[in-house]
């Protein structure tokens, strides 16, 4: 581990610095607008035309906590958006580069919207510049990044490249912004890993939490967020290496919740059983349809690739790939006993999106079942309470598929119930309302959001993730 002095930035500087974020999107959006609330001056460059139109007139786009809130406090004052990334690149100490690095055919990362960013940032590059990648990468990005600015005819002496892996989750990004676990710097200059150091100084050195209107969360002037000096390479293998862990433990959990459902046992028990033990943790051992969204699936995979390239044997990634892809069968075999045939049947799907709080449907297992379920010929009357208006460019129009008002519209007359999000409104239904709309009062829960017996008390047949099934009538359903 690098050890730079950083011990004159437990005071933040009294002038903000100046700071572009290339990319406004999950990351990218709120990074730009917690670096203002940190009293940052930001600069936000999109090449979406469109986004940064729709940015600037006030429309956050995405669904996330507080986001509305920062956006209206710092838009086109604090924080500039626009599509030049020229006049950016010009007026900022530190670029931070957040575009997607989507998954490749072959499983590696795409890198070609990093390289293109850094293309262009070269161009224009005539003054010292800390290029950050904030994008999830593989190890040698850092690398590349450098390699490119310098054949665009850069001077070595004119930039760093740095590495600075974001860990925020979607649904509670704004809050993880601001209250990391920890801050993870790779540099391989002080002169670059000392402007990083300055730039999150308002947390690490606590400032920010004394703010009488700062976002509440985990960190406190008291205990503020360490930040890690790294060198870069070792920065960009903790990102991969934290979300490819983070997904082994769902995969995990998933198998035992299976070898629990064969054995008649109860994967929430055994869960915290294992979850009270400080060595495991209880997060993220909470079993269900599988890991979606923009990060695990792709990131496995660009890890996975990425240790194969190096000749090194990391094969126990492609078995959490293969629990993760066999959950979702699982969890259609599950509905297929319970309802005994598919085809004609109506059914409620509750939730769209890869996971509650967020209307980020990619790589969503929901939208996947949704898409198995319809070619099995089912009908579907869904409802997301953020995803559904994304659900419709990706899901083509069909005659058998629905979009409703509430839950309660969704579960009118259908057959059974499916929960396959896990929003927190999906935890509190009113359960009379629900029995009286359904046709069948079965309910099949792919996010384990209720306690069985008192579904069953409802009078519901519920059926979850390794736990044993519960009916009010015996030996109704039976786990295959
Ligand atoms: N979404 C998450 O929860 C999350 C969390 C941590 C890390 N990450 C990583 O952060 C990166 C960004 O993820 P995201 O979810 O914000 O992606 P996103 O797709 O939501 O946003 C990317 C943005 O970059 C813009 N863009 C692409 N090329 C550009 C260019 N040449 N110039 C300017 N703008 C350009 C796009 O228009 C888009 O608005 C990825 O590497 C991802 O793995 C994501």
């Amino acid at each position: 581990m690098t050890n730079h002095d950083f011990s004159r930035f437990s005071v933040p500087s009294a002038e903000p610095l100046q700071i572009a974020v290339v990319g406004s999107g999950y990351v990218g959006l709120v990074a730009a607008v917690c670096f203002a609330e940190m009293g940052h001056e930001v600069i936000c460059v999109d090449n979406d035309q469109r986004k940064v139109d729709a940015l600037k007139g006030g429309d956050t786009l995405i669904h996330e906590l507080h986001l509305p809130e920062l956006l209206n406090r710092y838009r086109n004052t604090r924080v500039r958006f626009m599509t030049d990334l020229a006049e950016a690149t010009r007026e900022c100490q530190a670029i931070f580069i957040a575009v997607g690095t989507p998954q490749s055919e072959t499983g590696d990362a795409d890198l070609s919207y990093v390289e293109a960013v850094a293309c262009e940032i070269a161009r224009t590059l005539t003054s010292y510049k800390v290029i950050v990648e904030k994008s999830t990468v593989p190890v040698y990005t850092n690398e590349w990044i450098r390699r490119v600015i310098e054949r665009n005819g850069v001077h070595r002496e004119l930039f760093d490249v740095v590495s600075n892996p974001e860990f925020l989750r979607e649904g509670t990004a704004v809050a993880d912004f601001l209250h990391p676990d920890r801050i993870v710097v790779g540099s391989d200059t002080p002169r670059a890993a000392a402007l990083l150091a300055e730039i999150y100084a308002p947390l690490t050195s606590g400032t920010y939490y004394q703010k009488p209107d700062h976002i509440r969360g985990a960190c406190s002037t008291a205990a503020p967020p360490p930040l890690l000096d790294t060198s870069t390479k070792s920065a960009e293998i903790i990102k991969h290496a934290s979300n490819a862990f983070l997904a082994l433990k769902i995969s995990f959990i998933n198998a035992v919740a299976n070898l629990c459902e064969a054995a008649d046992a109860n994967v929430e028990q055994v869960a915290r059983g294992m979850g009270l033990d400080r060595r495991i943790g209880a997060r993220f051992l909470r079993p269900g349809i599988g890991y979606g969204g923009s990060c695990f699936p792709k990131d496995v995979a660009a890890f996975r690739s990425v240790a194969e390239q190096m000749g090194v044997d990391f094969t126990l990634l492609c078995e959490v790939e293969k629990i993760n892809v066999g959950q979702k069968k699982r969890f259609l075999s599950k509905v297929r006993s319970a309802l005994w045939t598919l085809r004609g049947k109506r059914l409620a799907v509750l939730g769209l999106s890869f996971k509650g709080e967020t209307d980020d449907i990619r790589e969503s297992p929901a939208i996947e079942m949704v898409k198995m379920l319809l070619a099995e010929g089912c009908s579907i009357s869904a409802f997301d309470p953020a995803a559904m208006d994304r659900a419709r460019q990706v899901l083509p129009p069909a005659a058998n598929l629905a979009y409703e008002e509430s839950a309660y519209d969704a579960a009118r007359d259908a057959d059974a119930l499916l929960i396959l999000t896990d929003w927190q409104e999906f935890a509190t239904l009113d359960l009379a309302l629900l029995h009286k709309s359904l046709r069948y009062a079965i309910v099949i829960d792919g996010r384990n959001l209720y306690d069985p017996q008192v579904m069953v008390q409802h009078g519901f047949t519920y059926l979850s993730v390794g736990r044993p099934a519960a009916t009010p009538v015996r030996d109704f359903v039976s786990i295959s």
